[in-house]
């Protein structure tokens, strides 16, 4: 019998576009999985989403569509997406699934019978964005700690969980197994920040919401959305339902893999329940980093995402897997830069990689008629060991890798392999052995670098979706050579193997900038329909008289402008666009209008702290207050 795998991304709210950031999480289970199938494993990969709560609610009345509608509508966008990053998964949970939701009320019935879950009420600070409740001390200025958002006081009847009575259990748990939570930074942080003062009893239902599950025996509760949403990795198993096989088979989970942002309902609320239902906890909770653009996490509210498909459409679905995973330290956030992934695509894809197999496919094919011969043993020289060891050596060292969870590093290792062939070409110059009809040797070398190319491609199956094949087919290997165990071994290419040069796997990237362009606003899934605002809304908008002071050009960019305005009685940064409009002399000294109290965001590392209004879609034109500056006092408010 095969060994199981169990292995989860967190179930996605549907709360607008997939951008590489979202991507990321299922992108690395993926891969893992992937892995785990080629040493045999029985694997079970699950990912989804989380349907319920306040938030959705809001979207989905937003664009005129009932709850249900709307996430329908965003799980076949969902579906959609993860076929074209390649996406293996072997379920996909939905918390509106009929077994899911009754499997959450027996759940909740089951931990109030116990006394897990009791009835009380509850006053404190809630963030909807997050589904997310505070205590006073937690809220930073009034904040959401988590998403910086404004926090609502939220009163109300509600059901408890006791998480307090599971603090030492749990502690207990975390020293007795060191390998539960991972990376190690992120579990001191938690268990700096919320053990230090006491875990409080959890409130896990809402009376003053109804698009989610209800308590089966007081209806006017709601199940709070993290209770129904993390129970999802054992209903998504059959957890108290009719066929309960999978979860015989699979549970406990081996990994769940989570944003760092969510790591604490992960590592404290979800053993707790657990633990509750006297169920045995998962092998392994480990909090991955974000992806980030000049600092700031890639995300939708902060407008810095675009479609994946963006990417996969200019190169290919492996060119992106490929950036992120190579690119990011598993665990640590990572920069996503679009010269970067241009970068990389270029120098290790093609220049490496794809280079790698046309040269050598193309040589088989010129001085042997596309045949692989025998090996001859009189014709070796020193560095064709290096090369056989480097290639020998690889699966194992891709395996311990990858079992430790060191994904960027397991695929350096296949990619150092790569470039060793390389030089081994130009060591071994094939050309010049075909010009002095030194044919066994030319054997030898040919052989060689098939046999390593079959041995690397092996490896690739578990980063790529769609080069493995091509190449294996291009080198003429047949299945059972395709196997991981097979890729162990060097010397298991068959003499007679026939080599056929096939299309170039990665074309250079040029003209990135136009591949890049998005034409019309990222691929929104639903189109928010136009809105009224209240004059109290539009009251809170500041605008204010600002003087341009100073004018500079952004690095590294052919767009922006770092601006000095005068607001009168303090002076900002602005970050604006305008270079494609205005000379900087053009705007020195212009008084504008100025959006004061827009929320700081960094661009390109320059902090920019409020916006100047513009008009015009093709050209635009700045709102210029008076063109012979001076009647009008900086700093003076626009009503
Ligand atoms: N619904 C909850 C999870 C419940 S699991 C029982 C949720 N959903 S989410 O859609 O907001 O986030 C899903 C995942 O995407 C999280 O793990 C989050 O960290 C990840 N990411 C969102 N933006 C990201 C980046 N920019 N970079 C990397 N991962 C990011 O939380």
């Amino acid at each position: 019998m095969n060994k199981k795998y169990y292995i989860t991304t967190p179930i996605y709210y549907p709360s607008g576009s997939f951008h590489v950031g979202t991507c990321y999480c299922t992108l690395m289970a993926d891969t893992i999985a992937r892995y785990k199938r080629l040493r045999g494993y029985d694997v079970f990969f699950m990912t989804g989403t989380d349907e319920h709560g306040q938030k959705i609610k809001e979207k989905a009345d937003k664009v005129g569509k009932t709850p249900k509608q709307y996430v329908d509508d965003f799980v076949k966008e969902a579906k959609s997406l993860w076929k074209d990053l390649g996406i293996s998964y072997d379920k996909y949970m939905r918390t509106t699934d009929k077994d899911h939701e009754e499997a959450v009320q027996k759940i909740f019935k089951k931990l109030y019978d116990k006394g897990d879950i009791y009835l009380g009420s509850y006053e404190g600070l809630y963030c909807t964005p997050c589904e997310s409740f505070w205590t006073e001390t937690q809220a930073k200025d009034g904040k959401c700690p988590d998403c910086g958002r404004d926090l609502k006081v939220v009163k109300e009847e509600s059901y408890f969980f006791k998480l307090s009575k599971y603090q030492d259990k749990l502690l207990k748990y975390y020293e007795e197994h060191p390998e539960f939570l991972e990376p190690l930074t992120r579990k001191n942080e938690m268990l700096k920040n919320f053990f230090e003062k006491g875990l409080e009893d959890l409130c896990v239902t809402r009376t003053t919401i109804d698009w989610g599950i209800k308590v089966p025996f007081d209806t006017k509760h709601v199940v709070y959305v993290w209770l129904d949403a993390l129970t999802n990795y054992i209903t998504g198993l059959g957890y108290l339902s009719e066929d309960d096989s999978n979860f015989k088979k699979y549970w406990p989970a081996d990994l769940h893999l989570v944003g760092k942002e969510i790591f604490r309902f992960h590592s404290i609320i979800w053993p707790a329940i657990l633990m509750a239902l006297d169920l045995p906890l998962p092998n392994k909770i480990f909090g991955h980093g974000w992806l980030v653009v000049d600092g700031q996490k890639i995300s939708k509210s902060f407008g810095n995402y675009k479609d994946p498909r963006i990417y996969i459409n200019a190169t290919s679905v492996d060119t992106l897997r490929y950036y992120l995973l190579r690119e990011v330290t598993f665990g640590q956030d990572g920069n996503f830069s679009e010269e970067l992934f241009v970068e990389k695509a270029n120098s290790d894809l093609s220049n490496d990689l794809g280079n790698l197999v046309s040269r050598v496919t193309a040589m088989v094919e010129k001085y042997n008629n596309g045949i692989v011969n025998e090996k001859n043993a009189e014709f070796v020289e020193e560095y064709d060991k290096e090369l056989i060891d480097c290639a020998s050596s690889l699966l194992e060292k891709v395996e311990y890798k990858m079992d430790n969870l060191k994904i960027n590093e397991a695929i350096t290792e296949v990619f150092d392999v790569i470039r060793k062939a390389n030089k081994y070409i130009d060591l071994s110059m094939p050309w010049v052995l075909s010009k002095e009809g030194n044919v066994k040797r030319l054997d030898n070398v040919l052989y060689n670098l098939v046999e390593t190319i079959r041995i690397v491609t092996v490896a690739l199956q578990a980063f790529m979706v769609e080069k493995p094949a091509k190449i294996f087919e291009q080198i003429g290997v047949e299945k059972e050579l395709q196997e991981w165990d097979s890729g162990k071994t060097f010397g298991m290419l068959k003499v007679g193997t026939l080599v056929k040069k096939g299309e170039n796997l990665f074309p250079r990237v040029e003209n990135a900038k136009e591949l890049f362009k998005v034409e019309e606003e990222p691929n929104e899934v639903l189109e928010e329909k136009e809105e009224y605002i209240t004059i109290d809304e539009l009251d809170k908008i500041k605008l204010k008289v600002g003087q341009i002071k100073a004018v500079e050009r952004v690095e590294n960019t052919d767009k922006l402008y770092k601006l000095t305005v005068d607001l009168g009685s303090e002076v900002r940064t602005i970050v604006s666009g305008l270079v494609k409009y205005y000379t900087e002399d053009e705007l020195l000294n212009k008084q504008v209008v100025v959006v004061a109290n827009l929320k700081p965001a960094k661009l390109r590392g320059i902090e920019s702290q409020g916006m100047i209004l513009a008009a015009g879609d093709d050209v635009v034109k700045l709102l210029v207050l008076d063109n012979n500056p001076g009647s009008l006092k900086n700093g003076s408010n626009i009503h």
